[in-house]
C-alpha cells in the first residue's frame, strides 16, 4: 500500500467511538497516517499522539482543505448528534447529521477520496417496526430527529454507491458501552453510566425503566465490526451503509443484576425520563444475519464477559487515581 492511498480521515473523533477507532487505525495503519478531527479538542491523551485537526464537518471548506491537505483516502465519518441531545436541538441534529454527512459524501465524491464509512443507528426503527429479532430490512418508522436523519443518511449514502460508485459503508449500532470516553447525549447511556456509579459510588439512578431491554454492543466489538466491513469484498455486499448488528440484549434490571454479581452491595433505583419514550420506539433484539453472511460478522463479548472486562478496567483506573467521571 502506498502512502497515498493509507491516509485516513476520522471525522467526530475526540467523541465515543472515535476516541478508541482512532488508536485502533493508528495502531495498523500507523500514527501520522489517521487524521483525527472534531469540532471539540481530544480529552484523551492517546488522540494526541499523532495528527489532529479541528474541522467542523458543516463547513464544506474545512473538510475540503483537510482532505487536499493530507491527501485523504478513506473517511470514518463519526461527527454526529446522537438521539438524546437530537431531541432537546432537532435543528442542530439535521444540520450536523444530514448537511455532514452530505458534506462529507460530496467532498469524498469530488476529491477522490476511496472509501467512506457512516455509521447507523437502530434509531432508524420506530413503532411500527417488529420490536423483537428486528428484521435487516423492515419498516424504519423513527419518531426521534436523530432516527429521521439516520434513515435519510442511510438512503443518502447508498444513493452514492449507485449513482457515483463511491464505496460507503456502514453500520446501525446498537447502544455502545465502553471505558475511555464517555458517550455523547445518547439514550444507551444509561448502560455506561451505570458502571461508573456503580464503582464510585455502589448505587446509581436510571433515567429508564428496569424493564426496558435495548441491543448493546461492547467497544472492543464495535471497533472489530467497523474494521472488519470495511476490508470485506465489496462484490460480497447486498447492503452497504445499513447493516444490522449486535452482540447481546438486556434488560436495565438484568444489567443491574449481573453488576451485583461483582460488587453486591450495588443500589439501583429507576426515575425515567423524556429518554424512555425514546427507547420504547427502539428494538428490544435485532436480527444481524445480513451482516454475519455478506461479511462473517461475529461478536466476541456477551452481557457477562463485558461486564467482567468494564469492571476490570475501572476498578484499575479508580486504583491508580485516573477514574474521571462528571456525574
Ligand atoms: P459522540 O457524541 O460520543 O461523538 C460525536 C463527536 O462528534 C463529538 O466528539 C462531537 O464533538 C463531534 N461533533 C459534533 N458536531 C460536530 C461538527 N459539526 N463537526 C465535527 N464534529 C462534531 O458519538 P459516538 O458515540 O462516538 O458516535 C459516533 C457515530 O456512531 C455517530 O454517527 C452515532 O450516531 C453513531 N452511533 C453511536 C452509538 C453509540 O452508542 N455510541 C450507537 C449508534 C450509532
Ligand atoms: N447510542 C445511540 C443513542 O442512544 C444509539 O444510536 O443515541
Amino acid at each position: 500500500m502506498t502512502a497515498e492511498t493509507e491516509t485516513i480521515l476520522v471525522t467526530g473523533a475526540a467523541g465515543q467511538i472515535g476516541s478508541e477507532l482512532v488508536p485502533a487505525l493508528r495502531a495498523i495503519f500507523g500514527q501520522e497516517k489517521v487524521i483525527a478531527t472534531d469540532l471539540v479538542q481530544p480529552k484523551t491523551e492517546n488522540l494526541r499522539l499523532g495528527p489532529f485537526e479541528q474541522l467542523d464537518v458543516t463547513q464544506r471548506s474545512q473538510l475540503e482543505a483537510i482532505i487536499k491537505k493530507y491527501r485523504i483516502k478513506k473517511i470514518y465519518h463519526l461527527a454526529a448528534i446522537l438521539s438524546a441531545t437530537g431531541e432537546n436541538n432537532p435543528q442542530k441534529a439535521w444540520e450536523v447529521n444530514i448537511n455532514g454527512l452530505f458534506n462529507v459524501l460530496e467532498a469524498a465524491r469530488q476529491l477522490d477520496v476511496k472509501q467512506v464509512f457512516c455509521p447507523s443507528s437502530i434509531a432508524v426503527f420506530g413503532p411500527l417496526t417488529p420490536r423483537v429479532n428486528t428484521p435487516q430490512d423492515t419498516i424504519l418508522s423513527p419518531t426521534t430527529m436523530y432516527g429521521v436523519t439516520k434513515v435519510a443518511g442511510e438512503h443518502l449514502a447508498d444513493y452514492y454507491v449507485k449513482k457515483f460508485n463511491l464505496d460507503v459503508r456502514g453500520c446501525r449500532f446498537p447502544g455502545i458501552i465502553s471505558h475511555e470516553a464517555l458517550p455523547g447525549g445518547g439514550t444507551t447511556d444509561y448502560a455506561v453510566a451505570i458502571f461508573y456509579e456503580a464503582v464510585i459510588y455502589k448505587r446509581y439512578t436510571c433515567f429508564l425503566r428496569p424493564e426496558t431491554r435495548l441491543p448493546m454492543m461492547y467497544m472492543p466489538d464495535c471497533l472489530k465490526s467497523i474494521i472488519n466491513l470495511m476490508e470485506a469484498d465489496f462484490s460480497r455486499l447486498k447492503h452497504h451503509s445499513n447493516f444490522n448488528v449486535t452482540a447481546m440484549s438486556f434488560s436495565a434490571a438484568e444489567l443491574a443484576a449481573e453488576i451485583k454479581k461483582h460488587l453486591p452491595d450495588f443500589e439501583i433505583t429507576y426515575q425515567p425520563d423524556f429518554r424512555q419514550a425514546i427507547a420504547d420506539s427502539w428494538p428490544e433484539s435485532i436480527d444481524d444475519s445480513a451482516a454475519r453472511e455478506e461479511w462473517g460478522w461475529q461478536p466476541d463479548y456477551d452481557l457477562t464477559r463485558m461486564t467482567s472486562d468494564m469492571f476490570r478496567v475501572l476498578q484499575e483506573k479508580k486504583a491508580r487515581g485516573n477514574l474521571f467521571y462528571p456525574g
